[in-house]
């Protein structure tokens, strides 16, 4: 029996330049999510794809001498290639120029039209092409010559057209009453906060469609309007789950939506406006919507346009993807921004992975392979030091699926790689090489005890490192139906006659 429904989706990428490690961060975020509550015996759903239309993508596609449609097959293929480079277990990869998202987004237009919450007039002010977003005019400086958001850094250009408007202001009591219904709908807390005093300090209607350009969905009763790109991608979330048939499968089992993994920068499409058009067309809002904050490179958000960019495929081929995996969950505190260099991701690398839990693995593995055949029978006297690590890993694991349903990933790998440590300290306390002669059966216990630590560290950390830890698994003769978090239940995993294959070296160690 699964045990719930589970749909978490990535934000859709704009395929307008290469991808970087902030696309990359958001996605593998995402892909630890999904995975942990697969292997926590839940029906997941794990979405990624392209946010294809819009002006910013005709403006790329003008530059690289394409039309529109050829310039997405291309790009959207890179990220494609991408999600399979990042290893993500991704269900779907949408595309926002697919047929099934056409009819999700008519559809969802024509309810807004329907509810009355959408008005035809014209529009007047700031646009971030770069951003695809609107601005107050409050929110725009003048910097060197240039008009510049102070919200993203980013310029903005003066448009004056007919629009249609969705009545945001209508929305503005209704969403605060939302949010306080909800009160981890927005995490982490501090952007919440953000939200909820942004929303506070008023809502103006949004302009929901162009008439100055050409490549997007077309309004349904006025071919003259693109429908503004961002309600046009927020929509994919539902596409992917073949809305409008809500009585389908997908649907039924999958919206609404339990986490939205976005970075910082997109909040506010995603926290305010998302929830709005879908209350007023009448269908329930996601649960959760998780702002990431960003990658920094030298203090700055990383971005093509700052020319800051560290190249996720190029540290891939030269690091290894679960490295670089780990390295981006592990050090860049989920909440706020990180800065990431080459140094730190070798230090991380060292530390955790190669001197942690691979030697903890290699140490234990070659002993018992080059000392008792790969077996060991569990006897029944467990010392005081067997029950104590027993016992304080339990406290360790205590809160683990608490940590992964907020979204606390910091303090799960904490979690984990601590119990990694203390089980490297329990060996190194207890010597077992010295007890082959007088007291093999101590000796096999405490073996044992290690196996079981590394059974349970590697099915911890295989969200995160998926390659390196099904190894050990594999090693361990554990069936991959069996790589599950029953143990929290208090499941033994390893066999009391345990039998183990020879494990090849995890993690090299990086000398600079
Ligand atoms: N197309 C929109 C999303 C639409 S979702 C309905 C978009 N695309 S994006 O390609 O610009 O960004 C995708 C994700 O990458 C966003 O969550 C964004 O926050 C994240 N990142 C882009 N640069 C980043 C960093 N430097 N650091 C961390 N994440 C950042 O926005």
């Amino acid at each position: 029996m699964k045990k719930g429904n589970f749909y978490i989706t990535t934000p859709i990428y704009y395929p307008s330049g290469a991808p970087h490690m902030g696309h990359a961060y958001s996605s593998i975020i995402a892909d630890v999510f999904a995975r942990f509550k697969r292997n926590d015996n839940c029906n997941v759903y794990f979405l990624t794809g392209t946010d294809e239309h819009g002006l910013k993508i005709q403006k790329a596609a003008e530059k690289a001498g394409l039309d529109p449609l050829s310039y997405c097959n291309k790009l959207s293929k890179v990220f494609k290639d991408l999600s399979k480079k990042l290893n993500l277990s991704n269900d779907d990869f949408i595309r926002t120029t697919e047929k099934r998202h056409y009819n999700s987004v008519n559809d969802l237009w024509n309810k807004l039209v329907k509810s009355g919450d959408i008005y035809l007039s014209k529009y007047k002010g700031w646009y971030s092409v770069s951003d695809e977003a609107y601005y107050n005019l409050d929110e725009v400086i003048d910097k060197g010559g240039k008009k510049i958001s102070t919200f993203s850094g980013s310029e903005v250009e003066w448009v004056e057209e007919e629009s249609f408007f969705f009545k945001l202001s209508a929305w503005q009591k209704k969403l605060l009453s939302f949010y306080e219904k909800n009160e981890k709908f927005i995490l982490p807390l501090s952007r919440r906060n953000e939200v909820i005093n942004f929303v506070k300090s008023g809502l103006k209607d949004l302009s929901v469609s162009r008439t100055s350009f050409t490549w997007g969905i077309k309004t349904p009763n006025n071919s003259k309007h693109i429908i503004y790109v961002w309600l046009d991608a927020l929509t994919n979330y539902l596409s992917a789950l073949e809305y409008p048939n809500v009585e389908g499968k997908l649907y039924k089992d999958f919206w609404p939506a339990s986490v939205h993994v976005i970075g910082k920068d997109i909040l506010r499409f995603h926290a305010i406006y998302w929830p709005a058009f879908l209350l007023a067309a009448k269908i329930k809002p996601p649960l959760r919507v998780f702002g990431h904050g960003w990658i920094l490179s030298g203090d700055e958000k990383m971005s093509k346009s700052k020319g800051n960019i560290l190249n996720p495929l190029e540290i891939i081929d030269n690091y290894g993807i679960d490295e670089i995996r780990y390295y981006l969950m592990k050090e860049v505190s989920h909440g706020s921004d990180g800065n990431i260099s080459l140094n730190s991701l070798e230090k991380c690398i060292n530390s955790d992975l190669a001197n942690n839990y691979g030697n903890l693995c290699q140490r234990v593995f070659s002993f018992i392979n080059n000392n008792c055949n790969g077996i060991i029978n569990k006897n029944k006297n467990l010392s005081d030091s067997d029950k104590k690590i027993i016992n304080e890993t339990k406290l360790l694991t205590k809160n683990l699926r608490d940590f992964m349903d907020n979204q606390n990933l910091n303090n799960y790998i904490k979690s984990v790689i601590d119990i990694s440590f203390l089980t490297n300290k329990y060996i190194n306390d207890e010597e077992p090489w010295k007890l082959k002669k007088n007291n093999i059966d101590k000796m096999n216990n405490i073996l044992h005890v290690a196996l079981e630590q590394i059974a349970k560290i590697s099915i911890l950390l295989n969200p995160i490192i998926p390659l390196a830890s099904n190894k050990v698994l594999d090693a361990l003769n554990i069936d991959p139906k069996s790589r599950n978090l029953y143990f929290l239940d208090g499941k033994k995993i390893i066999p009391d006659k345990a039998k183990i294959k020879p494990l090849d070296i995890l993690f090299k160690k990086i000398n600079s």
